[in-house]
């Protein structure tokens, strides 16, 4: 039986099996906070079409677990609970990396260890409030270290405009944006961001960002819009790829 009838997803022509940002690794950053929440969620994406998820915990100098040895732990002791639970769900760890000085100068480290995703992609973000002086120096960090970045949700940043987003796109970089930005989750200026990127068909894959349950329930939501696969399904999105 299916435990969440409610969310059944709509036949669309979107395929999203795969989610490429979440915070759902317990206990480590801003997101879920323990391994109960994290089961609880991991299990309604598994029992509602999804099969593998990526881990991308912030990292983020200072703040959160940047122990690369550490994330590995704790994310197969989620694994074993999952399988405990019987639920089949890939698990894959990977990182979002701030654009700020030390983090770049760990990318900038040919010895230290990045967490990628599928080996050739490395999610990055940039601050929400102001516009980073490191930008360049941060995609030619993760370009030379031989992965491709991907701007994790860019639709939230209020500065950048249409040619910065062109500029970008030029510069190699990929776009992450957020299911739930396409509900108004982050606000409005941000839905209309996030549209004009869909319209323009800059989006290379979808993420969750889910952080709690709420996020899970809004994304779920989504999900169920038609008028949100149709615009999507338009995007060159490259999640199934990830499989
Ligand atoms: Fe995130």
């Amino acid at each position: 039986m299916r435990l969440f009838p409610f969310i059944k997803r709509i036949t669309t022509p979107l395929q999203l099996e795969v989610d490429v940002h979440s915070h759902l690794l317990p206990g480590v950053d801003d997101g879920v906070e323990n391994l109960g929440k994290s089961i609880a969620i991991l299990k309604g994406l598994w029992e509602s079409g999804w099969k593998k998820v990526v881990l991308t915990p912030h990292q983020m100098e200072g703040f959160f677990v940047s122990d690369v040895e550490k994330l590995e732990k704790i994310k197969k002791e989620l694994e074993e609970e999952l399988k405990k639970e019987g639920i089949l769900l890939q698990l894959e760890l990977g990182g979002e990396y701030y654009t700020e000085p030390e983090i770049v100068e760990k990318i900038e480290n040919r010895e230290e260890k990045l967490l990628t995703i599928g080996g050739k992609y490395l999610l990055f973000e940039f601050p929400l409030g102001f516009i980073s002086p490191l930008v360049e120096r941060m995609v030619s960090a993760i370009k030379n270290r031989g992965l491709t970045p991907i701007l994790a949700h860019p639709e939230r940043y209020p500065y950048l405009t249409p040619t910065d987003y062109q500029e970008l796109k030029e510069m190699g970089v990929l776009f992450q944006s957020t299911i739930g930005s396409f509900g108004g989750r982050y606000g409005k200026n941000v839905k209309k961001r996030a549209l004009h990127l869909a319209k323009e068909k800059m989006v290379d894959f979808l993420g969750s960002d889910i952080h709690n349950w709420q996020d899970f329930r809004f994304t779920q939501h989504l999900l169920t819009s038609h008028s949100f696969t149709y615009l999507l399904s338009k995007n060159p999105l490259k999640n199934q790829s990830l499989l």
